[in-house]
């Protein structure tokens, strides 16, 4: 174990799988206890964390849902701890063109990517303003800074979710609380490989560094964010995707 979150509890959303399960295994290894809201089943995580000696609790939510947020946030203080920690992960990606998309679709998309945000920090807020200690960090793409097609929603969600982070950020200073951030690139999870399994090689060329990411490579970024060593560091996108460059 690391240790640097030892007496933490933290809260990672979409941790039943890709990403969202590398984040809730660090934080364990650094020693915080964990809960889990996904609406997935998140045996799979659980038993990962506590064979390596972690604390972790999964709870069942629908992330869209203000009034489920609201009981896993009671679940985790009652069985945990108020969390300190909050990790806005899960978000999904659908691709399609402008032209097909409904209003449904759209909001589908704003539901979970950028209403969540609202939901969990509404209700996980006053528990890390209570401690006088907290931190947010936010899963965005770096396809805001990118040009790309058949995205409009999710570009326009993930961009939403940064401006949400730079906002939020002034207001929560004062109790101790950062808002940060992490924008990946294309990463290899269950859902790329199903959905875009041609798409590593070009995204692997345009990146400087020239190999698919991993959630893996998320995780270090995410512990730095959330420790002691970053609370200079706020309002902050940090854009960890090896750097895509033009030839
Ligand atoms: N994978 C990539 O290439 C990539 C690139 C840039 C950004 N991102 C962002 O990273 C985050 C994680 O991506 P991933 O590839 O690991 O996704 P994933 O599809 O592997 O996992 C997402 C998790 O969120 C959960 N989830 C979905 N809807 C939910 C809801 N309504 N309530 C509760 N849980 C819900 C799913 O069950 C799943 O466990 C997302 O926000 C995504 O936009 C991913």
């Amino acid at each position: 174990m690391r240790g640097r979150l030892v007496g933490r509890t933290a809260v990672v959303t979409g941790g039943a799988g890709g990403i969202g399960r590398a984040f809730a295994r660090r934080l364990a290894d650094e020693g915080a206890a964990v809960a889990v809201l996904d609406r997935a089943d998140a045996t799979g995580v659980v038993d990962e964390i506590e064979d390596a000696g972690g604390k972790v609790i999964a709870l069942t939510c629908d992330l869209t849902d203000p009034g489920a947020v609201a009981a896993a946030r009671d679940e985790v203080t009652a069985r945990l701890e108020p969390a300190r920690i909050l990790v806005n992960n899960a978000g999904i990606y659908p691709h399609q063109p402008f032209d097909s998309l409904t209003f449904e679709d759209w909001r589908r998309v704003f539901s979970l990517n950028t209403d969540a945000l609202f939901h969990t920090c509404q209700a996980f807020l006053p528990g890390m303003r209570s401690g006088g200690w907290g931190r947010i960090v936010n899963v965005t793409s770096n396809s805001v800074g990118l040009v790309v097609s058949g995205v409009t929603h999710y570009v326009a969600s993930k961009m939403a979710a940064i401006g949400f982070t730079r906002a939020l950020a002034t207001e929560v200073a004062a109790d101790g609380i950062t808002v940060n951030a992490i924008a990946p690139s294309l990463v290899r999870t269950p859902t790329t490989e199903a959905g875009l399994p041609d798409a590593f090689e070009a995204v692997a060329r345009m990146q400087a560094i020239k190999r698919s990411q991993v959630p893996e490579d998320l995780a270090g970024v995410l512990a730095f964010l959330v420790s002691d060593d970053a609370a200079f560091v706020t309002a902050q996108t940090l854009t960890a995707d090896g750097v895509l460059v033009r030839s």
